[in-house]
């Protein structure tokens, strides 16, 4: 029920996946929308305090998830080897945007040397400071980082898509915690 299998994917990992993609997509739009704004708006400052907190937890969680899938079984993947290879890829790049888009929102944050206020609950400090131009490099790879990692999912989806549809496997089913197919 909890724990994954080499059938089906347990609640925890279930819940994690669904959360973090609702996550992503709302840091995605809220990052957005904060380039939006202009230094007199009231969310000049309130939207990158909310973005920064979520962000930190999401780092927290998605650390946490990381562990979580290593330490246990999980689904046998469906079609062929080179399928199976194609998805295990796909993954593995998902997280590496994933932790590519946190580490440098963390370098743009902390360029100064202040560390990270998340929800006003604890403060992360700032380790490394040490780079020329931090916030700016940083910054360029936070942007393109998010693309990517924005358009690798879509793709992902439509594959989760296809494979529902077209293949009739019970790959989006068994994420969605249905075991109806076989
Ligand atoms: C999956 C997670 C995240 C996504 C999808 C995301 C997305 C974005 C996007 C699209 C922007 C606007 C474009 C830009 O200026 O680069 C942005 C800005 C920003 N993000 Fe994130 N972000 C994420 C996580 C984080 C984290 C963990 C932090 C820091 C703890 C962070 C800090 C910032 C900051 C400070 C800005 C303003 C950058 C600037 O003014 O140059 N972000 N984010
Ligand atoms: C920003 C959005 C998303 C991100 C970052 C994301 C990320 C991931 C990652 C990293 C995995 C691999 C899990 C693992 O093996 O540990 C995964 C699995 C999966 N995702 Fe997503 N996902 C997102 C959105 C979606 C959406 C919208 C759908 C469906 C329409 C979806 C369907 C699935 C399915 C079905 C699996 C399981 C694949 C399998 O059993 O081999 N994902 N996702």
């Amino acid at each position: 029920m909890w724990r994954n299998t080499t059938q089906h994917w347990g609640n925890i990992s279930i819940v994690l996946h669904w959360l973090s993609a609702l996550a992503v997509i709302g840091m995605f739009a809220s990052g957005w929308w904060m380039t939006t704004l202009t230094y007199y708006d009231g969310w000049y400052h309130r939207a990158p305090w909310w973005h920064k907190s979520f962000g930190i937890t999401l780092l927290i969680v998605t650390g946490l998830r990381v562990l979580w899938r290593i330490g246990s079984a999980t689904p046998l993947a469906h079609g062929h080897t080179h399928e199976k290879r194609a998805a295990l890829a796909g993954h593995l790049l998902l997280y590496l945007l994933l932790f590519a888009v946190m580490a440098s929102g963390y370098l743009i944050s902390t360029a100064e040397g202040k560390g990270i206020e998340v929800f006003g609950w604890f403060s992360v400090p700032a380790l490394f400071t040490s780079f020329n131009d931090q916030a700016t490099i940083a910054g360029a790879a936070h942007w393109y980082c998010a693309w990517a990692l924005i358009v690798l999912a879509a793709g992902h989806a439509l594959f989760a898509l296809k494979h529902h549809y077209l293949d009739r496997t019970n790959t989006l089913t068994r994420m969605l915690g249905v075991k109806a197919r076989p």
